[in-house]
């Protein structure tokens, strides 16, 4: 009897399998999972079908003992837009085993700890006193995945002026693998203390008691997947009277129904902070070596990348990790002793934003597009690369947070660029367009100016060469750009 029971759960999980992933992309995340080497190399030759490497796949993780709770949030992380087919699985699972459903009860009402915390004091003293205060208004922590938006929100939990007014009654709920506000509901009862099936009515009660600091992290998940309902239960929690409300959330977009507050919007470290996080993790037995500065330089202050690549760095010579790095960049923002996930795999916190509901194809293919520019794209010239749907893609991009405005620019930072321009590539044929875009665009300058050389117009001939030097910009030719621009200069000069 036993066996058909977990035989029938073997025959879903091969089915969600089948359904989340191409052959390929199942062998992908094999890899990532913990003794993902041993088990990929158990697997059947490339040629093998789908159907017989998810069956494959799910008799090796049964021998192994790997039906648990870290496959499944492998599974979420690789495919949060899926989160309720594999939540239904989980649950197969998890009745099956009861002890899963203890471990998770324990760790939601962990209150998270700060580890390190570099560069970014003074927005926590912000935040800190802004929480503090005796009426809070809800306030949104937004950025890219990675960048820290969990972290300040635990800095701020632990500041002194916080923990001295709302004391005991901070309660940090951690959201990823929340598909729905109904499972939000549920984290939240058990993150006050309310045991059994617990109801709005009674998280309510308990939280307008006495003030309480509520931090809703990772908030995208189930508003991405369940938005209204989500919406609703969060105008229901952050009007309760004494309740101060921070979310963190992955993109740049907040949800609806409730007046929020300025929101935080998480940037980049500072060079000099980016440098004391990688040598205070690394320990690199030259911090004045020039090295540091290159390695750090190409992870655009991304807090997360920056960790990564410092384990990576611990105990290593930094020339052998350079060398590394230059011939296979993603492989090192990992970290092989962890379970793979949106904190210990650059390429899994990438995916989530990739594979978020809110992408659409244009978005995609934009965002190809953009990680092989490492200026980004000028965005009136959306539209060229990405006919009739360019523009909505600028915007996409920069609400799930792939990319950002600089005016009159959008860009992207370069671990983002260096993931999307090894695993998703633009097609060709929208890559022949963009080459053909620069390609038009600079020939009809390049025309242009011996007219005006003709005439004698001085500002014409350099506005030509403006406009070149903007071309080499939008190219990321910067010496050239440069060059232009200092052509150009000196014929205004002339002029005035
Ligand atoms: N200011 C910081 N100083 C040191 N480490 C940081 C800092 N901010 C984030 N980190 C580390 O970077 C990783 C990603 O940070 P996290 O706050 O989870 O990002 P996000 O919530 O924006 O996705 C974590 O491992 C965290 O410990
Ligand atoms: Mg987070």
């Amino acid at each position: 009897m036993k066996d058909d029971f977990v035989s029938d759960n073997q025959a879903e999980l091969i089915d969600l399998l089948t359904s989340l992933f191409e052959a390929d992309e199942l062998r992908r995340f094999v890899r990532l999972l913990p003794q993902g080497r041993r088990l990929s190399a158990a697997l059947p030759a490339g040629t093998a079908s789908l159907d017989q490497l998810a069956f494959e796949t799910a008799t090796l993780l049964e021998r192994h003992g790997l039906l648990g709770a870290p496959l499944f949030d492998s599974l979420l992380n690789a495919r949060s837009y899926r989160a309720d087919e594999i939540e239904a699985v989980r649950r197969l699972f998890a009745a099956a085993d009861p002890s899963e459903q203890q471990d998770t009860v324990a760790l939601e009402s962990e209150m998270p700890y700060l580890e390190w915390f570099f560069g970014r004091d003074e927005l926590a003293e912000e935040l800190a006193a802004r929480v503090a205060r005796d009426r809070v208004t809800p306030i949104a922590i937004l950025g890219p995945g990675g960048i820290g938006k969990s972290t300040l929100a635990i800095a701020a939990v632990h500041h002194d002026d916080v923990v001295a007014r709302y004391g005991e009654r901070r309660y940090f709920v951690r959201l990823d693998g929340a598909p729905s506000a109904d499972a939000v509901l549920e984290r939240l009862g058990k993150a006050v203390g309310l045991a059994g099936a617990v109801t709005l009515r009674d998280v309510r009660a308990s939280l307008c008691r006495s003030p309480a600091l509520l931090v809703l992290d990772n908030l995208e998940t189930p508003w991405e997947h369940d938005t209204g309902s989500t919406e609703a239960l969060l105008g229901q929690i952050g009007n309760v009277r004494g309740v101060a409300l921070v979310i963190t959330m992955r993109g740049a977009t907040k949800p609806a129904g409730l007046a929020w507050d300025k929101p935080v919007q998480v940037e980049r470290l500072s060079d000099v902070a980016a440098r004391e996080m990688f040598c205070a993790i690394a320990n690199p037995d030259a911090p004045d070596d020039p090295v540091v500065d290159q390695l750090v330089g190409a992870l655009d202050g991304i807090p997360l990348a920056i960790k990564l690549l410092a384990h990576r760095a611990e105990g290593d010579i930094l020339a052998n990790l350079q060398a590394e790095w230059t011939r296979s960049r993603m492989a090192l923002l990992l970290r092989p002793d962890m379970e793979p996930d949106r904190l210990s795999s650059w390429e899994i916190s990438v995916e989530l934003s990739w594979t978020s509901p809110r992408m659409t194809d244009a978005a995609r293919r934009l965002a190809s597009l953009l990680a092989l520019l490492p200026d980004g794209v000028a965005v009136e010239d959306a539209d060229a690369l990405v006919p009739g749907h360019g523009h909505a893609a600028v915007r996409v991009l920069g609400q799930v947070a792939l990319a950002y405005a600089e005016a009159p620019r959008l860009r992207m930072l370069a671990p983002v660029r260096q993931h999307l321009s090894a695993m998703h590539r633009p097609s060709q044929d929208d890559l022949l367009r963009t080459m053909e875009h620069y390609r038009a665009l600079a020939a009809d300058y390049e025309r242009a100016r011996p007219l005006f050389e003709q005439v004698g117009s001085v500002l014409g001939q350099a506005d030509c060469i403006m406009s070149l030097g903007d071309l080499a910009l939008r190219r990321s030719e910067h010496e050239q750009a440069k060059a232009c621009y200092e052509q150009a200069l000196s014929l205004f000069d002339t002029e005035s």
